[in-house]
């Protein structure tokens, strides 16, 4: 076999409580497809941030093609023909596509910003992904999926030698996928290196030819993918052998109706959307992006305006008709868009996982807080999610991506409400992590909640539902019992 393109030398990395990176190496080579695999916090954004000249490391190497190489900055590493697709996109929403794309290397001529080239490099960009975008559109009227084509077709500006995806898939639709798929098959024929990460194992096996796995901080394996079966990549993930948590199915009591919607409409998002949530039952709603699947919960729970339409919830043991401003006084939502709508950031765990409860930790001297209280109660639920923090004074920014949106379930799990809407609960968690937060949601329906989940992932859905709504162009067509297969809800989202 060839020299490795690219090869990392005993690089460590330390933050305070935290040996993230504990002399990692790693070697890619051109030409190929190497997933970088590791449960949440493992290191596996910590390595790619050194690559990419976000971090430096403590100690340790970078050689390219054999020769040292020395990356402090972004900047270093573009010179290196490194481009970075990151896991959270930090666009400014104000900005047009065009500035967006070029902001650090607008074409010049005669030192003037060419604006005609900039355009027409920008439009050419984008149709190599499959997209029609005018250059001039601002990134905040883009959906979460374009802007992240946006982020990639940026990354291939510049023509790199190796290119890091940071789970990329997250927010695409099923096409925008298959166009990335096709870009990445053709990067690697021009001999790039491409470094994948992701927890969707589908795309480790149809996308990469060799895997490296990382646990907290250490490389633990990986191989030839043709050598390596779904279970081996897991088992070195997690280090255990509990897999099969993974499709086991809660059992609960389903009683009376806890939720009860009738003729939700919002002028071209939902139309005439009538449901029932009965106490200790799991709905699982199953609809292509784009049909109106977040926009039922954002409705139910006051987040967006209505048409028309009633919510009714139990109370004194009948149904009341409520308000949609009240509605979070039942209903919890963890959502999908845990920067959005999710976390403070700069805030620390405690706080944010404080955030949705602050009357119920407000002594009877409300509104001041009883902090002993709310440091009891963040501890108990960083070790019922298994929550990797250093301290509950750590800010929710530094955590990894998946421990962040378990302080996001978290917090709604502290609140306690009767009614649940997870938008995708479990996107960017690692398989034992998404298998954590599914028991949890047995248990919340066996201790007599009732739970509408919406998540992308098909066996997600499958595993958890005791029935199925499935939408279609803002219109719930068909309502399924617990025994439908996969092919009966693709065939209901896609309007057959
Ligand atoms: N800026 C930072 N300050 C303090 N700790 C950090 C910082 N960045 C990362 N960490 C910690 O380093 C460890 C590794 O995090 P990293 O983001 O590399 O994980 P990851 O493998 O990318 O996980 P995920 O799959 O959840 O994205 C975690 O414990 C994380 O909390
Ligand atoms: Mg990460």
């Amino acid at each position: 076999m060839a020299e490795p393109y690219l090869k990392m030398v005993s690089v460590k990395k330390g933050f305070p409580g935290v040996q993230a990176l504990k002399g990692v190496d790693f070697e890619a080579y051109a030409g190929e497809a190497l997933a970088l695999i590791g449960a949440n916090g493992a290191g596996k954004s910590t390595l790619m941030n050194v690559l990419g000249g976000i971090l430096r490391p403590d100690e340790g190497e970078i050689q390219i093609e054999g020769r040292a190489v020395t990356i402090t900055t972004p900047l270093d590493a573009s010179m290196h023909g490194i481009a970075f697709v990151h896991q959270e996109m930090a666009m400014l929403p104000t900005l047009s596509i065009a500035d967006t794309m070029f902001v650090a290397n607008f074409p010049t001529r005669a030192g003037v910003i060419d604006y005609k080239t900039t355009r027409e490099r920008c439009i050419q960009a984008l149709k190599r992904l499959g997209c029609n975008f005018d250059p001039a559109t601002r990134i905040r009227d883009l959906s979460p999926g374009d802007q992240q084509m946006v982020e990639i077709a940026r990354a291939l500006l510049s023509d790199p030698r190796i290119i890091i995806f940071d789970e990329p898939t997250s927010s695409l639709t099923s096409r925008e996928k298959v166009r990335l798929f096709e870009v990445i098959q053709s990067l690697k024929k021009q001999g790039v290196t491409v470094i994948y990460i992701t927890h969707l194992m589908d795309e480790v096996f149809n996308i990469c030819e060799r895997a490296q796995v990382l646990r907290n901080g250490e490389t633990v394996g990986g191989g030839l993918i043709k050598d390596l079966t779904y279970e081996d990549i897991v088992r070195l993930m997690i280090g255990t052998k509990e897999i099969n948590r993974y499709f086991e199915h809660h059992t609960s009591t389903i009683g009376e109706p806890v939720l009860k919607v009738e003729g939700l409409s919002r002028k071209g998002v939902l139309d005439n959307i009538s449901f029932e949530l009965r106490k200790g039952e799991v709905v699982g709603l199953w609809g292509l992006l784009g049909s109106g699947r977040t926009e039922i919960a954002r409705a139910v729970v006051g987040l967006d305006p209505i048409d028309g339409g009633t919510i009714q919830v139990r109370a004194n043991g009948g149904l009341k008709t409520i308000n949609p401003g009240e509605a979070k006084n039942w209903v919890g939502m963890v959502t999908e868009n845990r920067r959005e709508e999710g976390l403070l950031l700069p805030m620390s765990v405690k706080h944010n996982l404080s955030l949705a409860n602050l009357r119920a930790l407000a002594d009877r001297l409300y509104p001041f807080i009883n902090f002993k209280l709310e440091t009891a109660q963040s501890k108990k639920y960083v070790e019922r999610l298994g929550i990797k923090i250093s301290s509950l004074e750590q800010k929710v920014a530094n955590l990894s991506g998946g421990n962040q949106q378990k302080v996001v379930v978290g917090r709604w799990l502290q609140r306690n409400p009767i009614i649940f809407f997870m938008d995708e609960p479990t996107r960017g968690l690692d398989v034992g992590a998404k298998a954590d937060i599914r028991a949890i949601i047995g248990e919340l329906a066996a201790e007599g909640a009732a739970l509408m989940v919406i998540s992308s992932d098909i066996d997600e859905i499958m595993s958890l539902g005791d029935r199925y709504l499935v939408m279609h162009r803002g219109r719930l067509v068909k309502e399924l019992g617990a025994g439908a297969s996969k092919e009966e809800l693709m065939a209901a989202a896609a309007g057959v």
